[in-house]
């Protein structure tokens, strides 16, 4: 079975983080989302992908190629336009055949993709829609479904008081190809809003599943640090390069801390990071690779990407920084999600 990533939306909710780059390449634990996901659909047997670009779309290109650094084979589908989560399904047509899955790829989850595929198998659907249960339904597509788990009713984001039920859409379909033939091409097409509901409304079998393990859709920056402080706290899973020291300390290789210097865990720090006297990381933090925490330097329940500076006494609490800032000399940042342009790209 073919994998179908969606991973072209503009990531509008994470900005600054995603002015540049496509929201599933945002890093987690230090790698990008999409690498992971990548990586743990091959663990399931999937290794035929077909990514659906639009934003940046030279920024999944060229880290990806063609798959084979990663053991897989990637194609991919780029839209002149933003055609939308049923539109970029359509257009990339060609590159499907078959039963295939597909995937909004800002989702970090568990999903296993193959009990989801053993029971669309099972109920003969044309379309089985992984569901979790939310608190609050109200961002997300929600379901209605009969006893035997046929949704009856799709509705996107609904007002919280007119939600049909806690159970939502996860962003994970397996389908049928014929499902393709009922979205229409060369326009913006919604799958939540336009496909779905069309396709109960005509009566097709439509299935919902729920996904056991982790879920959380990136969205927003404050669902992207609950993503990492989830996996600082060990609920979420996922491989990572830094090595556990014991105790709650992850460090990657070639890293500096200096005499003095305190990480209180949970923490996270990546390769080559050099760490200055008396700098204080953590809790709750995680620092890309490359980055340099200055002399009396405070970081807590904050994320650097990589190549990021903290110069000496700077303080951050809350904070996430996109690649290759510097943050000053005693600046104090509170609260702040910060991103700068790089070098290159500056007129
Ligand atoms: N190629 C392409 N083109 N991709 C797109 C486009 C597009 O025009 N629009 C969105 N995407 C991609 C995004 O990059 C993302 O990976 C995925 O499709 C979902 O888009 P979001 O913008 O993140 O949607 P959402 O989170 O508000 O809602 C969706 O996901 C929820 C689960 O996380 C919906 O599918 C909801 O029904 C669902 O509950
Ligand atoms: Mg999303």
């Amino acid at each position: 079975m073919k994998a179908l990533l969606l991973a072209g939306g503009f990531g509008t909710r994470m900005r600054p983080l995603t002015e540049r780059l496509p929201k599933p390449m945002a890093p987690v634990g230090n790698r990008p989302w999409l690498e992971h996901l990548i990586a743990g659909l091959k663990e399931q047997g999937i290794r035929e992908f077909v990514i659906a670009v639009k934003h940046y779309p030279e920024r999944i290109t060229e880290y990806f190629g063609d798959g084979r650094k990663w053991g897989v084979s990637i194609r991919y589908a780029q839209e002149p336009v933003p055609l939308g989560t049923a539109g970029a399904i359509k257009n990339a047509e060609k590159w499907l055949d078959g039963r295939f899955v597909a995937i909004n790829a800002d989702v970090v989850h568990h999903a296993d993709i193959r009990a989801l595929a053993a029971e669309h198998e099972r109920t003969g659907a044309l379309v089985t829609i992984g569901l979790v249960e939310v608190a609050d339904p109200s961002q997300f597509g929600v379901v209605e479904q009969t006893e035997d788990g046929r949704i009856v009713r799709f509705v996107e984001k609904p007002p919280r008081e007119e939600a049909p039920s806690n159970r939502i859409n996860a962003g994970i379909y397996i389908m049928e190809p014929e499902v393709l033939k009922k979205i229409p091409s060369g326009r913006e097409v919604s799958i939540e809003r336009e496909t779905f509901p069309q396709l109960i409304a005509e009566g097709c079998r439509v299935q919902g599943v729920p996904i056991g393990g982790y879920w959380m859709d990136m969205g927003t920056s404050e669902r992207y640090r609950r993503i990492h402080w989830d996996l600082l706290d060990g609920k979420l899973e996922l491989e990572l390069r830094e090595k556990e020291r014991g105790g709650g300390i992850r460090i990657g290789e070639g890293t500096e801390i200096a005499q003095g210097a305190m990480l209180v865990p949970p923490v996270l720090v990546g390769s080559r990071v050099k760490i200055g006297e008396r700098a204080v990381v953590g809790p709750y933090a995680v620092i890309g690779d490359d980055c340099v925490i200055g002399r009396g330097a405070k970081i807590t329940h904050s994320i650097l990407w990589d190549r990021c500076t903290a110069a000496e006494a700077a303080q951050l609490n809350r904070c996430i920084v996109g690649s290759g800032l510097k943050i000053g000399s005693r600046h104090l940042l509170h609260e702040a999600v910060v991103n700068v342009i790089p070098e290159a790209e500056t007129i």
